[in-house]
Order: structure tokens, then C-alpha cells, then sequence
């Protein structure tokens, strides 16, 4: 039987206080010595994971495929590319990861296979095939003067900003790809291809996944008049990505979104599979004037008991006291009203971002590192961002990324945040006995596990306490979140708290300089971890604390009775 939402909250569920490694199994871990990380790898490494405090694993995409992007080029989805394993590797690490109390979620990627899948093979054959509808195909516009067909439309393909159309011979048509030109979009208003997807979602879910991480789901609908996407105004040719040239209102993001999604929450409920809870988190990233509406637009069209946005603020607010206090009052405000169900779900890094320690500083990164671990709901960490890890130059020869290779504008592109974790100071960072697919970062011999786990000051340190504090914590996990004056400017300052168990505090110095706070009336705060590795927190006096430049710390506050 379906269980009820209040049956939902009556149990504690995992995704709430859930800690969650984001593993790119190319850079992970190498099993095997041939320089790219695999499932056997990953498996090799959930101790340490644990003595992290991670509770889940999101594992991007290791199903076959041509690696046009990296594996977001699915050409079967119901195996694993022999590069990372086999299906019984993906079994063995599903069934070890449980044995270590780590949930595993997986990629899924709905919005474009593989031009490699069969399902794309056959589409493109003809006009009258079986599979003839599950892509987007059209015929040209026009004909240009020396007889080329013109694309449908202006869209552009995110990844390199040229035309989204790609011409098909065969057909004596175009498709489109939203993405790279190897990755053709399904057809979402195809019913079969709801239901294959429906079917592959079961297959992964009666294996013992405990949910999926959704890619890309805005380009699932597109405006179905195909107009072009109008010109972005505020577009600079020398400066902006060319795929900035428009703004995306008719390629993407259109109402059935949240329909398609609603059906996919809807196989997570399915009574099969509800013997243990599932969840799925899905990609967007709104547009940056409307975003608390478009994160709250998910919340409302999907069920918030099975599915959650990604919440992208830790990779795109600026790292300043003003936009931060604003966002988290408004939004834990929001979900609080909608439904009790809803979960947040942080990410402060990912495949795609630059590194945090790069993006906002490496003094900010720790402070960061606090705020998310001691956030509501899931916090996401980036494999590596646990020590510091920053972007890696990455030499012209050995850029990878199609999306850098294909707009000569993106620099180097995604390579920066995806090269190998650094396990130790032994060759290639312990991360391979080959040559590693990308190059290891210079600062590895010193920024590593090892020689972190051994330092009681440093950022893997930091994280193992905020990470297994928040593991352990009934109010970190389910507590309210409240928003409140810390007498200071500069400093963020929130309450978490839940009937019956200890209240957390939780300071964030912004200013690259010392800031005194006021303490809350009646409060007693027993400092209990600081970003700041030669802290002087504990010397608060009873009505006020000093915050060191980018200092963020946690303590329990207690009143007297
Ligand atoms: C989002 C993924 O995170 C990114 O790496 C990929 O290139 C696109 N979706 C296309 O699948």
C-alpha cells in the first residue's frame, strides 16, 4: 500500500540531515591502473566516507557510453561501462555501501541519450519507424542560397552555444540536442518515453537504489510552436559564453516539466519499492531574478514526500552576509508554509562549478563548509571540496571538456573541478598506479587525506566533525530553522532547534576582518566547532562573542531553567 504523507512524517527520512558525496567515478578512485576511477574504486573507499559521516552517495553517470560528455552520453541504461566495472561491481558496492549505513542514489538522465543508443540508431533510420517519434525531429525551414537547410529555430546547444540542430542525412532532417551534438533529446511528449523511463527507474529501484539524482530537467519541455528564443539584451560578443546570447524562455523549462517529474515521484511511491523510503533530486538552475519562485515551483510540482530541487545558492550567491541572510530567511520560510514534507537540498560544488576554495577563498570555503553541514535537509558535498581541493589548470593540450573544446570563449571549461582526488602524497596523489585522464593538482603532496587526517587543523578535519555531528544530530537533521539578529552586520546568524533535543547556533563572520556579536538574551552558548583552526571563540563573555575575519562556528546554546 502507498503510505500516506502523514505516515511520511511520523518516521524520521533519510534525505532530512542527510550528508551526501557527490562521486565522479572517473576521478575518484582507480581500481585498475588504466588512469580513470571506477565502481571497485569507490567500493575500496567507504570506510573512509563513513568515518566522514556520510549517510548517501550520489554517483554520477557510469552507465556505457561514448563519453562525448563524460558519461552524460548514455548509450544503455541498464548496465555500466566497462571502463568503471560491471553490473556485479555496481551490485557489490550497492550492497557494501548499505552495509556501511550510505544510501546510493544514482544519475539520471532523461532529457538526452547517446546518438550511440539503439533507440537513436533506430529513430534516425527513417521517418516510419517504431522509434521514429522518440527524438525531436523537423524538417529545415528553408534552404539557404547554395541549397543548405536552414534549422528550425535559434536555439543553441548549452554546451558550445552553436545551433541546437543537428542536419540527418538519412531522415533528410534535423534533430535536436539541446547539449552536445552527440546527445540528441528524447521526445518527452511521447508516452513510451515516459515509460521507458518509468521501467528504467523501476530497474535501478528494485536493485536496491535508494533514489536518483534527475539531470537537466528543464529541457524536458520546450515551447512545442518552436519559436526562436528571444536575444538577450544585456549579451556582451567579447565576454559572455555564446550560448549567452540568448535568454532560453521557449527551449526550455516549459509547464510539463513538473508534469513529467510528477509521473517519475509517482514510480517512487509505486508499492514495490516503498518498503524503504526513495527519494530523487532534480537539476535546475533558475534563471537568477526568479528564484525562489522557480525553486518553490518544484516543491509544488512534485511531491515533496519523494523529491526535492537541488538548491544551488552555495554555487551562485556571492560569498556576502546580505544575499545569504535574505535567501535563507525567505526560503526556509517559504518551505515551512508549503508543506512540512518539504526537504532543502544544498550543493555548494559540483561536475559543472568551479571548485568552492576557488570560487570564494579558502578562509570562506571552511566557513561555507559550516553553513552547509549545519543547513537543513541534504547537504551535497563535491568529492574534494572535504580538503579544499581548488581548480587545477589544466594544460591546452589536455582539455577534455566538450564544452570547452567547443566554444573557444569557455577557457578551459568543467576539467578545473574534475580532476582526481588526492588520497596521499605517493605518486599520482594515490589516486592511480597509470597515467591519471586529467593532471593531478600541483598542491597535492600537502593537500591530500593522509596528510589531512593526521592534522587536527585541517579542512578534512573540519569536515569529519561538522559531517558525523550532523550524522548524529536528531536537531541537525530534523530541527526548525531560524534566522536572527547576531548584533553585528557582517554575521549571519541562525538558531536550529527541535523539541527535546540541544539547540545549535550557528555564527558566519563574512567581513575579512574580527566582528563582535551580541549573544541572544538568557543564552549560555558552549562553542562545539569553528571554521577557524586557532579559534578564540570559547572566550566569549556572557553577552557577546568575537568572531575572527571569515570565522563561522557552531555552538550549543543552552537557557537556564
Ligand atoms: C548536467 C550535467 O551535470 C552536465 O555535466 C552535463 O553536461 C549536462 N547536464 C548534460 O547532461
Amino acid at each position: 500500500m502507498n503510505e500516506s504523507p502523514n505516515t511520511t512524517l511520523l518516521r524520521e527520512r533519510w534525505p532530512e540531515g542527510a550528508v551526501v558525496y557527490h562521486i565522479y567515478p572517473r576521478s575518484f578512485q582507480d581500481s585498475n591502473g588504466d588512469g580513470v576511477g571506477d565502481l571497485k574504486g569507490i567500493e575500496q573507499r567507504l570506510d573512509y566516507l563513513q568515518s566522514l559521516g556520510v549517510t548517501a552517495l550520489w554517483l554520477s553517470p557510469f552507465y556505457p557510453s561514448p563519453m562525448a560528455d563524460f558519461g552524460y552520453d548514455i548509450a544503455d541504461y541498464y548496465d555500466v561501462d566497462e571502463l568503471f566495472g560491471t553490473l556485479d561491481d555496481f551490485r557489490s558496492l550497492l550492497t557494501a555501501a548499505h552495509n556501511h549505513d550510505i544510501k546510493v542514489i544514482i544519475d539520471l538522465v532523461p532529457n538526452h541519450t547517446s546518438d550511440a543508443h539503439q533507440w537513436f540508431i533506430d529513430s534516425s533510420a527513417s521517418r516510419d519507424n517504431p522509434k521514429s517519434d522518440w527524438y525531436i525531429w523537423r524538417d529545415a525551414k528553408d534552404h539557404d542560397a547554395r541549397g543548405n537547410p536552414i534549422a528550425p529555430n535559434n536555439w543553441l546547444d548549452v554546451l558550445t552555444g552553436h545551433s541546437a540542430w543537428q542536419w540527418n542525412e538519412t531522415r533528410g532532417q534535423f534533430y535536436l540536442h539541446s547539449f552536445d551534438v552527440r546527445q540528441p533529446d528524447l521526445n518527452w511528449t511521447n508516452p513510451e518515453v515516459r515509460e521507458a523511463f518509468k521501467n528504467i527507474m523501476r530497474y535501478w529501484l528494485d536493485m536496491g537504489v535508494d533514489g536518483f539524482r534527475v539531470d537537466a530537467v528543464y529541457w524536458l519541455a520546450k515551447d512545442p510552436l518552436l519559436h526562436d528564443d528571444p536575444e538577450n539584451p544585456k549579451y556582451r560578443a567579447s565576454e559572455d559564453l555564446l550560448y549567452e546570447a540568448l535568454l532560453h524562455t521557449k527551449s526550455c523549462g516549459w509547464p510539463p516539466v513538473y508534469a513529467y517529474l510528477s509521473e517519475m515521484c509517482d514510480v517512487l511511491k509505486e508499492p514495490e519499492f516503498t518498503s524503504k523510503e526513495r527519494f530523487m533530486v532534480t537539476e535546475a538552475y533558475p534563471e537568477r531574478h526568479n528564484v525562489l519562485s522557480a525553486y518553490l515551483q518544484f516543491y509544488v510540482g512534485m511531491d515533496p514526500a519523494v523529491a526535492a530541487p537541488f538548491n544551488f545558492e552555495g554555487t551562485a550567491l556571492p560569498w556576502e552576509v546580505a544575499p545569504w541572510r535574505d535567501f535563507l530567511s525567505r526560503f526556509h520560510t517559504a518551505l515551512d508554509e508549503l508543506s512540512p514534507l518539504c526537504v532543502a537540498s544544498y550543493a555548494f560544488g559540483n561536475h559543472d562549478k568551479p571548485r568552492v576554495a576557488s570560487r570564494i577563498g579558502v578562509n570562506e570555503a571552511r566557513s561555507a563548509a559550516v553553513m552547509l553541514l549545519t543547513l537543513p535537509g541534504m547537504a551535497f558535498i563535491y568529492y574534494g571540496e572535504e580538503l579544499g581541493m581548488q581548480d587545477v589548470a589544466i594544460p591546452i593540450d589536455r582539455v577534455r571538456d566538450p564544452a570547452a573544446l567547443g566554444d573557444p570563449k569557455n577557457g578551459i571549461g568543467r576539467d578545473p573541478e574534475r580532476t582526481p582526488m588526492q588520497w596521499s602524497a605517493a605518486e599520482n596523489a594515490g589516486f592511480t598506479q597509470g597515467t591519471p585522464w586529467l593532471p593531478i593538482a600541483d598542491d597535492y603532496t600537502s593537500v591530500n587525506v593522509e596528510t589531512q587526517s593526521l592534522n587536527a587543523q585541517s579542512s578534512l578535519t573540519l569536515y569529519r566533525t561538522l559531517g558525523t555531528l550532523r550524522r548524529d544530530s536528531a536537531t541537525l537533521k530534523r530541527g526548525s530553522l531560524s534566522v536572527h539578529s547576531s548584533g553585528c552586520d557582517d554575521v549571519l546568524a541562525y538558531d536550529r532547534a527541535l523539541n527535546g533535543h540541544e539547540q545549535y547556533v550557528t555564527y558566519v563572520n563574512f567581513a575579512d576582518q574580527t566582528r563582535i556579536c551580541t549573544i541572544e538574551p538568557n543564552n549560555t552558548l558552549t562553542l562545539v566547532v569553528s571554521s577557524a583552526a586557532d579559534t578564540v571563540v570559547p572566550h566569549e563573555s556572557k553577552n557577546s562573542l568575537t568572531l575572527q575575519a571569515h570565522e563561522a562556528a557552531v555552538f550549543v546554546a543552552t537557557t537556564p531553567s
